[in-house]
């Protein structure tokens, strides 16, 4: 590989991971499956390895991924919430023990647990009271979800007994069991709503509830882990464990320690197979090594334990007939076939549906109507077919033809050049595309507009009141209250929401617009180095290259949007409406700050990112680390070695209430 074809590789990896970490992270809607995300980092991991000179801070190898939402305080971790290095061989695990030989010369043993599959959580106890309970996010701070697990049950709110720290955090996994998890799907399936991915996403998206009652009902269970922080009265790891189920935590029974290697791989080997019949998700095995003073030399790499590693298991198959196949139409205008499956019971769910995503996975699999075909579960909503079994296909079956018209609309279905999907062309006129685009310029991370779901978008749709995002701000009260199933008070909600959207910042807005790759991250970078739609709108293909992640995809996207007529139409009626085209950070309100650097450490009142966003929006500058050219560190309550090292370099600590006294006398525009 050159470096010239290493970078335009690193660069389609990057984007690809950006987007499937976003839709985990943030959509809680992955596309592809967890084993399919672990290949494509390990990909570029690779790459980046033989070519160093081509790794950046922004690559997605150089962090964790973030579940931070909307709506919930946010709380800096006290000790940052790390990954784990995973592996799907035996042989890796081995290299992972010789790495732990090497490291002493004396014995050492391993506890073996199962990997939960669903949700981190930091748990804080002070003085036996569970005083907060904090999401991953993205491993540096997290979203204060406390009100919502402490309806959890098998949290307890007060620890048992004695011996325990008088300020102690506690780490474990939220999950939702398969029973819970099937309720909740049976229940959404009856309200007309989307069906949950999986337990993962149910439990996660459960968490991040605003109504803790309604939270309460969903039946979500927990497993305690790990406790972080050096300085714990136990010997062992396993020790921590027996003490935390004795204070009242739920710990897992089969939670084992393994004297060594051989041992680990006959508990991963049985588990294997055994998880099939738990009440409950795990996707693999975590190896830790037991002694806790073992743990402490062996330490932490940027984001890992070097103490710890987890096999992963290969996601889980079922076999079953395939009985029809359907085609969706997307809000792209992407065809998507999704077959009709004889139902089977799958990783504990049953599955009916499965995607057979294009046309060339049906060609190459050779699927037709009758065949026993594998289903595989990956992270997705719909499962997805991974193979026939040969020894019942039959050359009597009919091959599959693929539809050449749109299922919807009829119109002649198109497959653009270098894409693996057919589309439906008639964007304009096709219903389930311009309701997709209506629904994604209202949903949570675009515009959230409240009282406005999928189904209501639906019913405006069919009724001849929108026919574009624009038209939702025409909308009348008695026009929207007349509707079935809707009212006074739906329709006030609606309006309101609608006025409240006005306020989304322009990344938000530009996401909302549904341009084709433009995803939210995209959509901010956008944002951030634009300005403002009309700047966005006046530039050329070259410019929108320099701006960092957007390559030839994107940017041509993008031109091709904004040259559009009926783009242009659509943007200026929404600008008209109100909406906010230029972006926050361009908002200067002083250069009182002009020319000073700043490092913010520790937990602060508001979020790190709004203090940075202040502090730019007085023309300072902030960055990472601290040097001798760093003017402040903003240090908040907690601050470890960045206060350190800012006291051994001179540089001025200030806190919180220093720092708006710095700008003072702007921060009332603020
Ligand atoms: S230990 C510093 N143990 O897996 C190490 N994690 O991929 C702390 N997980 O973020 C984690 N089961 O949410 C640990 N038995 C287990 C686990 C477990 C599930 C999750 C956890 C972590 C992720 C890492």
């Amino acid at each position: 590989m050159t470096i010239k074809e290493a970078r335009i590789r690193i660069d389609a990896l990057r984007s690809v991971i950006n987007e499937h970490n976003r839709r985990y992270y943030v959509e809680s809607s992955p596309a592809i499956s967890d084993f399919e995300f672990d290949l494509l980092m390990q990909e570029l991991q690779g790459i980046e390895k033989k070519f160093p000179e081509l790794v950046d801070a922004a690559s997605p190898t150089q962090r964790v991924g973030s579940d931070l939402g909307g709506g919930f305080a946010q709380v800096v971790h006290r000790y940052p919430m790390l990954s784990l290095g995973n592996t799907y061989s035996e042989e890796e695990l081995r290299e992972f023990d010789a790495r732990i030989a090497k490291a002493f010369d004396e014995a050492y043993e391993y506890v073996c647990e199962l990997k939960f599959d669903g949700a981190g959580i930091s748990l804080t106890y002070v003085n036996g009271a569970l005083h907060r309970a904090v999401t991953r996010g993205d491993g540096v701070q997290g979203d204060d979800v406390t009100a919502n697990v402490r309806t959890v049950r098998s949290i307890p709110l007060q620890l048992n007994g004695s011996g325990f720290p008088s300020e102690i955090e506690v780490r474990g996994e939220i999950l939702l069991p398969h029973s819970a998890f099937e309720a909740m799907n049976r229940e959404r399936e009856k309200q007309g709503k989307a069906l949950l991915a999986n337990p993962r996403n149910a439990a996660a998206g459960t968490l991040k509830m605003l109504d803790s009652k309604e939270v309460a009902r969903r039946g979500l269970d927990n497993f305690i882990y790990y406790m972080p922080g050096g300085d714990l009265p136990f010997a062992s790891h396993y020790d921590s464990l027996q003490a935390a189920r004795s204070w009242g935590f739920k710990v897992s029974e089969h939670t084992q320690v393994c004297a060594d290697i051989n041992a680990v791989l006959h508990f991963i080997r049985r588990w294997e197979t055994a998880r099939k019949q738990l009440p409950y998700d795990t996707d693999g095995v975590v190896v830790k090594v037991n002694s806790l003073a073992q743990q402490r030399a062996l330490g932490f790499t940027a984001k890992t334990p070097r103490w710890a590693i987890a096999y992963k298991f290969k996601a889980e198959q079922a076999i079953t007939t395939l009985l029809s196949v359907d085609y969706q139409v997307g809000r792209t205008g992407a065809i998507t076939p999704v077959a009709n499956l004889e139902p089977v019971k799958l990783a504990g769910t049953t599955v009916k549906r499965a995607s057979l995503h294009n046309a060339d996975q049906i060609a190459l699999l050779d699927v037709r109507i009758g065949d026993m075909v594998y289903v595989e579960k990956g992270g997705e909503i719909i499962p997805k077919i991974v193979g026939v079994d040969p020894s019942k296909h039959s050359e009597n079956l009919l091959p599959l033809q693929y539809i050449t018209a749109c299922p919807e609309c009829g119109t002649p279905l198109v497959r653009p050049e270098g894409e693996a999907k057919h589309f439906c062309p008639n964007e304009s006129g096709c219903p389930p595309q311009i309701v997709g685009r209506i629904i994604h310029f209202a949903s949570r991370k675009a515009m959230n507009i409240e009282g406005l779901g999928d189904e209501t978008v639906e019913l405006l749709y069919k009724n001849g009141l929108v026919k574009n995002a624009a038209d939702l701000y025409d909308l009348r009260k008695a026009q929207i209250a007349r509707l079935e199933r809707m009212g006074d008070k739906s329709a006030e909600n609606i309006l309101q929401g609608l006025e409240n959207s006005k306020k989304a910042p322009f990344a938000r807005v530009l996401f909302a617009l549904g341009v084709r790759y433009v995803g939210e991250t995209t959509a901010k970078k956008l944002a951030d180095a634009f300005g403002s739609l009309d700047a966005l709108q006046n530039a050329t293909f070259e410019q929108l290259l320099e701006v960092d992640e957007i390559g030839e995809q994107i940017a041509k996207s993008a031109l091709a949007f904004f040259g559009e007529e009926k783009n242009q139409l659509l943007l200026s009626k929404l600008k008209e409406v109100g909406l906010r085209f230029t972006s926050e950070k361009q908002q200067r309100f002083s250069s009182e700050l002009e020319g000073l650097t700043f490092v913010i450490t520790g937990t602060l009142s508001r979020p790190r990112e709004e203090l940075k966003q202040l502090i730019e929006q007085h023309g300072g500058k902030v960055t990472s680390a601290i040097s001798g050219s760093t003017s402040y560190l903003l240090a908040g309550e907690k601050a470890g070695s960045k206060l350190q090292k800012a006291e051994k370099l001179l540089v001025k600590v200030i806190d919180e209430t220093q720092f708006l006294e710095l700008i003072s006398n702007k921060i009332n525009d603020v």
